[in-house]
Protein backbone atom coordinates (compact mmCIF):
# COMPACT_ATOMS: atom_id res chain seq x y z
CA UNK A 1 0.00 0.00 0.00
CA UNK A 2 1.23 3.30 -1.06
CA UNK A 3 2.87 5.48 2.22
CA UNK A 4 0.00 8.60 1.68
CA UNK A 5 -2.93 6.05 1.70
CA UNK A 6 -1.18 3.86 4.84
CA UNK A 7 -0.78 7.21 6.32
CA UNK A 8 -3.93 8.84 6.07
CA UNK A 9 -5.63 4.94 7.03
CA UNK A 10 -4.03 5.21 10.28
CA UNK A 11 -5.12 8.56 10.85
CA UNK A 12 -8.46 7.55 10.39
CA UNK A 13 -8.31 5.13 13.84
CA UNK A 14 -6.52 8.25 15.46
CA UNK A 15 -8.86 10.19 18.12
CA UNK A 16 -6.28 12.86 18.52
CA UNK A 17 -6.62 13.90 14.60
CA UNK A 18 -9.84 13.15 14.45
CA UNK A 19 -11.00 15.65 16.49
CA UNK A 20 -8.82 18.41 14.98
CA UNK A 21 -10.37 17.25 11.83
CA UNK A 22 -13.79 17.08 12.72
CA UNK A 23 -14.17 20.23 14.81
CA UNK A 24 -11.19 22.32 11.94
CA UNK A 25 -13.64 25.19 10.50
CA UNK A 26 -12.55 24.59 7.05
CA UNK A 27 -13.85 20.51 7.51
CA UNK A 28 -17.83 21.56 6.63
CA UNK A 29 -16.77 21.98 3.17
CA UNK A 30 -14.93 19.32 2.32
CA UNK A 31 -17.39 17.09 3.88
CA UNK A 32 -20.16 18.77 1.71
CA UNK A 33 -18.36 16.75 -1.33
CA UNK A 34 -18.72 13.45 -0.51
CA UNK A 35 -21.61 13.38 2.33
CA UNK A 36 -25.28 14.56 1.34
CA UNK A 37 -25.40 16.06 4.81
CA UNK A 38 -26.63 15.20 8.11
CA UNK A 39 -30.24 14.81 8.17
CA UNK A 40 -32.82 12.38 7.05
CA UNK A 41 -34.19 15.22 4.77
CA UNK A 42 -30.70 15.74 3.52
CA UNK A 43 -30.77 11.89 2.23
CA UNK A 44 -33.86 12.37 0.62
CA UNK A 45 -33.41 15.42 -0.88
CA UNK A 46 -30.09 13.61 -3.08
CA UNK A 47 -32.44 10.58 -3.33
CA UNK A 48 -34.63 12.39 -5.30
CA UNK A 49 -32.17 14.69 -7.20
CA UNK A 50 -30.26 11.93 -8.82
CA UNK A 51 -34.10 9.84 -9.40
CA UNK A 52 -34.17 13.39 -11.69
CA UNK A 53 -32.35 12.09 -14.01
CA UNK A 54 -32.45 8.40 -13.55
CA UNK A 55 -30.13 7.41 -11.27
CA UNK A 56 -30.69 5.31 -7.72
CA UNK A 57 -29.32 5.49 -4.83
CA UNK A 58 -28.03 3.28 -1.69
CA UNK A 59 -28.07 5.15 2.14
CA UNK A 60 -25.83 4.89 4.46
CA UNK A 61 -26.40 6.15 7.47
CA UNK A 62 -22.76 7.15 8.62
CA UNK A 63 -21.53 5.67 11.62
CA UNK A 64 -19.46 2.93 12.59
CA UNK A 65 -17.68 0.85 15.04
CA UNK A 66 -20.51 0.83 17.96
CA UNK A 67 -18.94 0.39 21.34
CA UNK A 68 -21.96 -0.66 23.30
CA UNK A 69 -25.03 -2.22 22.39
CA UNK A 70 -26.74 1.59 23.14
CA UNK A 71 -25.10 2.88 19.89
CA UNK A 72 -25.96 -0.24 18.27
CA UNK A 73 -29.69 0.19 18.98
CA UNK A 74 -29.38 4.17 18.02
CA UNK A 75 -27.94 2.89 14.82
CA UNK A 76 -31.20 0.33 14.09
CA UNK A 77 -33.54 3.22 15.45
CA UNK A 78 -31.27 5.31 12.42
CA UNK A 79 -31.92 3.04 10.03
CA UNK A 80 -35.42 2.30 10.95
CA UNK A 81 -36.34 5.97 10.41
CA UNK A 82 -35.11 6.31 7.24
CA UNK A 83 -36.88 3.58 5.91
CA UNK A 84 -40.05 5.15 6.91
CA UNK A 85 -39.19 8.48 5.77
CA UNK A 86 -38.32 6.85 2.23
CA UNK A 87 -41.68 5.72 2.15
CA UNK A 88 -43.47 8.34 3.05
CA UNK A 89 -41.74 9.96 0.40
CA UNK A 90 -42.48 7.33 -1.61
CA UNK A 91 -38.95 6.57 -2.64
CA UNK A 92 -38.70 2.95 -2.08
CA UNK A 93 -38.38 2.67 -5.43
CA UNK A 94 -35.35 4.58 -6.16
CA UNK A 95 -33.43 3.65 -2.83
CA UNK A 96 -31.96 0.78 -1.01
CA UNK A 97 -29.68 0.90 2.39
CA UNK A 98 -26.45 0.22 3.02
CA UNK A 99 -25.34 -0.94 6.33
CA UNK A 100 -22.09 -1.22 8.23
CA UNK A 101 -22.18 -4.78 10.88
CA UNK A 102 -19.81 -2.45 13.24
CA UNK A 103 -22.16 -0.12 13.68
CA UNK A 104 -24.66 -2.50 14.62
CA UNK A 105 -22.02 -4.02 16.93
CA UNK A 106 -20.25 -7.00 15.30
CA UNK A 107 -16.84 -6.91 16.97
CA UNK A 108 -18.61 -7.40 20.45
CA UNK A 109 -21.48 -9.45 20.32
CA UNK A 110 -21.89 -10.95 16.56
CA UNK A 111 -25.11 -12.89 17.34
CA UNK A 112 -26.80 -9.33 18.19
CA UNK A 113 -25.19 -7.95 15.63
CA UNK A 114 -27.22 -10.58 13.63
CA UNK A 115 -30.32 -9.64 15.38
CA UNK A 116 -30.42 -5.82 14.78
CA UNK A 117 -29.77 -6.36 11.32
CA UNK A 118 -32.70 -9.18 10.57
CA UNK A 119 -34.83 -5.87 12.07
CA UNK A 120 -33.55 -3.45 9.50
CA UNK A 121 -33.77 -6.15 6.44
CA UNK A 122 -37.47 -6.88 8.27
CA UNK A 123 -38.43 -3.47 7.86
CA UNK A 124 -36.85 -2.83 4.18
CA UNK A 125 -38.54 -5.88 3.12
CA UNK A 126 -41.78 -4.58 4.14
CA UNK A 127 -41.17 -1.10 2.65
CA UNK A 128 -40.61 -2.93 -0.66
CA UNK A 129 -36.74 -1.75 -1.06
CA UNK A 130 -33.44 -3.60 0.28
CA UNK A 131 -30.40 -3.71 2.16
CA UNK A 132 -26.63 -4.35 1.40
CA UNK A 133 -24.30 -5.26 3.87
CA UNK A 134 -20.83 -3.69 3.36
CA UNK A 135 -17.89 -4.82 4.25
CA UNK A 136 -15.26 -3.65 6.03
CA UNK A 137 -11.89 -4.29 8.01
CA UNK A 138 -10.52 -8.06 6.15
CA UNK A 139 -10.12 -9.34 10.06
CA UNK A 140 -14.41 -9.18 9.87
CA UNK A 141 -14.91 -10.45 6.34
CA UNK A 142 -15.80 -14.22 7.92
CA UNK A 143 -18.22 -12.75 10.41
CA UNK A 144 -19.92 -10.38 8.18
CA UNK A 145 -20.36 -13.35 5.46
CA UNK A 146 -22.11 -15.58 8.09
CA UNK A 147 -24.43 -12.82 8.75
CA UNK A 148 -25.08 -11.92 5.48
CA UNK A 149 -25.61 -15.81 4.81
CA UNK A 150 -27.99 -15.68 7.84
CA UNK A 151 -30.44 -13.11 6.35
CA UNK A 152 -30.68 -14.30 3.32
CA UNK A 153 -32.52 -17.39 4.73
CA UNK A 154 -35.20 -15.28 5.20
CA UNK A 155 -34.43 -12.30 2.72
CA UNK A 156 -32.45 -13.65 -0.53
CA UNK A 157 -32.34 -10.60 -1.84
CA UNK A 158 -29.86 -9.12 0.80
CA UNK A 159 -26.78 -7.63 -0.43
CA UNK A 160 -22.87 -8.68 -0.11
CA UNK A 161 -19.76 -6.73 -0.67
CA UNK A 162 -16.64 -8.33 -1.38
CA UNK A 163 -13.26 -6.89 -1.91
CA UNK A 164 -10.75 -7.78 -4.69
CA UNK A 165 -7.58 -6.76 -2.66
CA UNK A 166 -8.14 -10.07 -0.75
CA UNK A 167 -6.67 -13.56 -2.27
CA UNK A 168 -9.55 -14.95 -0.66
CA UNK A 169 -12.35 -12.98 -2.61
CA UNK A 170 -11.81 -14.85 -6.02
CA UNK A 171 -13.23 -18.26 -3.89
CA UNK A 172 -16.08 -15.78 -2.06
CA UNK A 173 -16.96 -14.63 -5.76
CA UNK A 174 -17.20 -18.06 -6.81
CA UNK A 175 -19.20 -19.12 -3.70
CA UNK A 176 -21.86 -16.14 -4.13
CA UNK A 177 -22.77 -16.43 -7.62
CA UNK A 178 -25.65 -18.36 -7.58
CA UNK A 179 -29.60 -17.42 -8.53
CA UNK A 180 -30.40 -14.52 -7.09
CA UNK A 181 -27.51 -13.61 -5.26
CA UNK A 182 -26.85 -9.79 -4.85
CA UNK A 183 -22.96 -9.20 -4.68
CA UNK A 184 -21.42 -5.27 -5.00
CA UNK A 185 -17.70 -5.92 -6.01
CA UNK A 186 -15.46 -3.44 -4.98
CA UNK A 187 -11.71 -3.00 -4.77
CA UNK A 188 -11.61 -2.73 -0.92
CA UNK A 189 -11.35 0.85 1.00
CA UNK A 190 -9.48 -0.40 4.64
CA UNK A 191 -5.97 -0.59 5.41
CA UNK A 192 -5.04 -4.27 3.69
CA UNK A 193 -3.13 -6.61 5.70
CA UNK A 194 0.62 -6.61 5.59
CA UNK A 195 1.28 -8.40 2.33
CA UNK A 196 4.09 -10.35 4.12
CA UNK A 197 0.79 -12.36 5.30
CA UNK A 198 -0.53 -13.12 2.18
CA UNK A 199 -3.73 -12.15 2.62
CA UNK A 200 -4.02 -9.03 0.32
CA UNK A 201 -2.70 -8.16 -3.25
CA UNK A 202 0.35 -5.91 -3.05
CA UNK A 203 0.08 -3.75 -5.80
CA UNK A 204 -2.76 -1.73 -7.70
CA UNK A 205 -2.68 -3.74 -10.83
CA UNK A 206 -2.90 -6.97 -9.18
CA UNK A 207 -5.91 -5.56 -7.73
CA UNK A 208 -7.11 -4.48 -10.58
CA UNK A 209 -6.85 -7.85 -12.05
CA UNK A 210 -8.55 -9.92 -9.25
CA UNK A 211 -11.37 -7.45 -10.10
CA UNK A 212 -11.55 -8.47 -13.40
CA UNK A 213 -11.27 -12.15 -12.55
CA UNK A 214 -13.72 -11.61 -9.62
CA UNK A 215 -16.36 -10.00 -12.03
CA UNK A 216 -16.28 -12.93 -14.60
CA UNK A 217 -16.82 -15.15 -12.19
CA UNK A 218 -19.86 -13.02 -11.15
CA UNK A 219 -21.10 -12.22 -14.64
CA UNK A 220 -21.29 -16.01 -15.16
CA UNK A 221 -22.37 -17.02 -12.48
CA UNK A 222 -26.86 -16.88 -11.51
CA UNK A 223 -26.73 -13.61 -9.61
CA UNK A 224 -26.74 -9.69 -9.72
CA UNK A 225 -23.21 -8.30 -9.87
CA UNK A 226 -22.86 -4.98 -8.52
CA UNK A 227 -19.75 -3.48 -10.14
CA UNK A 228 -18.89 -0.42 -7.63
CA UNK A 229 -15.97 1.73 -8.87
CA UNK A 230 -14.74 4.66 -10.77
CA UNK A 231 -11.97 3.64 -12.28
CA UNK A 232 -12.44 4.54 -16.42
CA UNK A 233 -10.37 1.32 -17.56
CA UNK A 234 -12.20 -1.38 -15.56
CA UNK A 235 -15.10 0.31 -16.72
CA UNK A 236 -14.38 0.08 -19.87
CA UNK A 237 -13.27 -3.64 -19.60
CA UNK A 238 -16.82 -4.31 -17.49
CA UNK A 239 -18.98 -2.77 -20.45
CA UNK A 240 -16.77 -5.59 -22.70
CA UNK A 241 -17.22 -8.66 -20.43
CA UNK A 242 -21.19 -7.95 -19.62
CA UNK A 243 -20.87 -7.91 -23.75
CA UNK A 244 -19.16 -11.06 -24.01
CA UNK A 245 -21.56 -12.44 -20.83
CA UNK A 246 -24.42 -12.15 -23.05
CA UNK A 247 -25.54 -9.91 -19.86
CA UNK A 248 -28.51 -7.50 -20.38
CA UNK A 249 -29.47 -4.41 -19.16
CA UNK A 250 -31.34 -4.70 -15.60
CA UNK A 251 -29.42 -8.19 -14.88
CA UNK A 252 -25.95 -6.22 -13.02
CA UNK A 253 -25.30 -2.48 -11.60
CA UNK A 254 -22.95 0.14 -11.47
CA UNK A 255 -22.19 1.96 -8.60
CA UNK A 256 -20.22 4.93 -7.58
CA UNK A 257 -19.90 7.55 -4.43
CA UNK A 258 -22.24 10.48 -3.78
CA UNK A 259 -19.81 13.06 -5.26
CA UNK A 260 -17.12 11.18 -7.37
CA UNK A 261 -17.23 11.12 -11.32
CA UNK A 262 -20.75 12.55 -11.38
CA UNK A 263 -20.73 13.25 -15.17
CA UNK A 264 -19.88 9.47 -15.30
CA UNK A 265 -22.40 8.35 -13.42
CA UNK A 266 -24.66 10.58 -15.70
CA UNK A 267 -23.06 8.79 -19.23
CA UNK A 268 -23.69 5.58 -17.90
CA UNK A 269 -27.14 6.29 -16.63
CA UNK A 270 -28.06 7.99 -19.97
CA UNK A 271 -26.55 4.88 -21.85
CA UNK A 272 -29.20 3.08 -20.71
CA UNK A 273 -27.20 1.13 -17.45
CA UNK A 274 -28.59 0.56 -13.95
CA UNK A 275 -26.79 3.10 -11.83
CA UNK A 276 -26.76 3.27 -8.20
CA UNK A 277 -25.38 6.11 -5.96
CA UNK A 278 -23.84 5.65 -2.35
CA UNK A 279 -24.99 8.06 -0.75
CA UNK A 280 -23.71 9.13 2.98
CA UNK A 281 -25.50 10.99 5.34
CA UNK A 282 -25.02 11.41 9.29
CA UNK A 283 -23.11 13.53 11.52
CA UNK A 284 -20.19 10.44 12.18
CA UNK A 285 -18.90 11.45 8.44
CA UNK A 286 -14.98 11.63 9.73
CA UNK A 287 -13.65 7.14 8.85
CA UNK A 288 -15.77 7.52 5.67
CA UNK A 289 -14.29 11.14 4.69
CA UNK A 290 -10.75 9.71 5.74
CA UNK A 291 -11.22 6.96 3.29
CA UNK A 292 -12.13 9.14 0.46
CA UNK A 293 -9.20 11.23 0.96
CA UNK A 294 -7.30 7.77 1.38
CA UNK A 295 -8.25 6.72 -2.09
CA UNK A 296 -6.72 10.07 -4.14
CA UNK A 297 -3.66 12.03 -3.36
CA UNK A 298 -5.58 15.24 -4.83
CA UNK A 299 -8.39 14.93 -2.34
CA UNK A 300 -5.99 15.43 0.34
CA UNK A 301 -4.67 18.66 -1.29
CA UNK A 302 -8.08 20.07 -1.74
CA UNK A 303 -8.91 19.00 2.34
CA UNK A 304 -5.68 20.83 3.68
CA UNK A 305 -6.18 24.10 1.14
CA UNK A 306 -9.74 24.02 2.79
CA UNK A 307 -8.61 23.42 6.09
CA UNK A 308 -5.81 26.26 5.62
CA UNK A 309 -7.93 28.89 3.97
CA UNK A 310 -9.83 29.43 7.19
P1 LIG B 1 -9.35 3.72 -7.79
O1 LIG B 1 -9.21 4.04 -6.35
O2 LIG B 1 -8.20 3.06 -8.48
O3 LIG B 1 -9.76 5.02 -8.54
C1 LIG B 1 -9.91 5.08 -9.95
C2 LIG B 1 -10.23 6.51 -10.35
O4 LIG B 1 -11.52 6.87 -9.84
C3 LIG B 1 -9.31 7.56 -9.77
O5 LIG B 1 -8.18 7.73 -10.59
C4 LIG B 1 -10.20 8.78 -9.74
O6 LIG B 1 -10.34 9.32 -11.02
C5 LIG B 1 -11.51 8.19 -9.35
N1 LIG B 1 -11.68 8.17 -7.87
C6 LIG B 1 -11.63 7.06 -7.08
N2 LIG B 1 -11.88 7.38 -5.78
C7 LIG B 1 -12.06 8.72 -5.76
C8 LIG B 1 -12.33 9.63 -4.74
N3 LIG B 1 -12.46 9.26 -3.46
N4 LIG B 1 -12.45 10.94 -5.07
C9 LIG B 1 -12.33 11.36 -6.35
N5 LIG B 1 -12.06 10.51 -7.38
C10 LIG B 1 -11.93 9.22 -7.09
N6 LIG B 1 -15.07 -0.41 0.01
C11 LIG B 1 -15.12 -1.34 0.99
O7 LIG B 1 -14.06 -1.74 1.49
N7 LIG B 1 -16.31 -1.82 1.45
C12 LIG B 1 -17.50 -1.44 0.91
O8 LIG B 1 -18.56 -1.91 1.35
C13 LIG B 1 -17.47 -0.47 -0.14
N8 LIG B 1 -18.61 -0.03 -0.72
C14 LIG B 1 -18.53 0.79 -1.83
C15 LIG B 1 -19.69 1.14 -2.52
C16 LIG B 1 -19.61 1.89 -3.69
C17 LIG B 1 -20.87 2.23 -4.42
C18 LIG B 1 -18.34 2.30 -4.18
C19 LIG B 1 -18.21 3.06 -5.46
C20 LIG B 1 -17.21 1.99 -3.48
C21 LIG B 1 -17.29 1.25 -2.31
N9 LIG B 1 -16.14 0.94 -1.58
C22 LIG B 1 -16.22 0.02 -0.56
C23 LIG B 1 -14.88 1.68 -1.86
C24 LIG B 1 -13.98 0.93 -2.81
O9 LIG B 1 -13.47 -0.23 -2.18
C25 LIG B 1 -12.80 1.81 -3.27
O10 LIG B 1 -12.05 2.21 -2.17
C26 LIG B 1 -13.22 3.05 -4.04
O11 LIG B 1 -14.31 2.80 -4.87
C27 LIG B 1 -12.05 3.53 -4.91
O12 LIG B 1 -11.70 2.53 -5.81
P2 LIG B 1 -12.00 2.62 -7.40
O13 LIG B 1 -12.50 1.28 -7.82
O14 LIG B 1 -12.89 3.73 -7.68
O15 LIG B 1 -10.57 2.75 -8.07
Amino acid sequence: MEPLRSLILAAAGNDTIRRLVTTAPGARSVVARFVAGETVDDALAAVAALAADGRHATLDHLGENAGDPASAESAVSAYLGLLDALRAGALTGRAEVSVKLSALGLRADEPAALDRAARICAAAHQHGTGVTIDMEEHDTVDATLRVVRELRRTWPSVGAVLQSYLRRTEADAAALAVEGSRVRLCKGAYAAPPTSSGTAFATASEVDLSYVRCANILLAGGGYPMFATHDPRLIEVLGERVRWYGRREGTYEYQLLFGVRPDEQRRLAAEGETVRVYVPFGEQWYGYLMRRLAERPANTAFFLRALASR
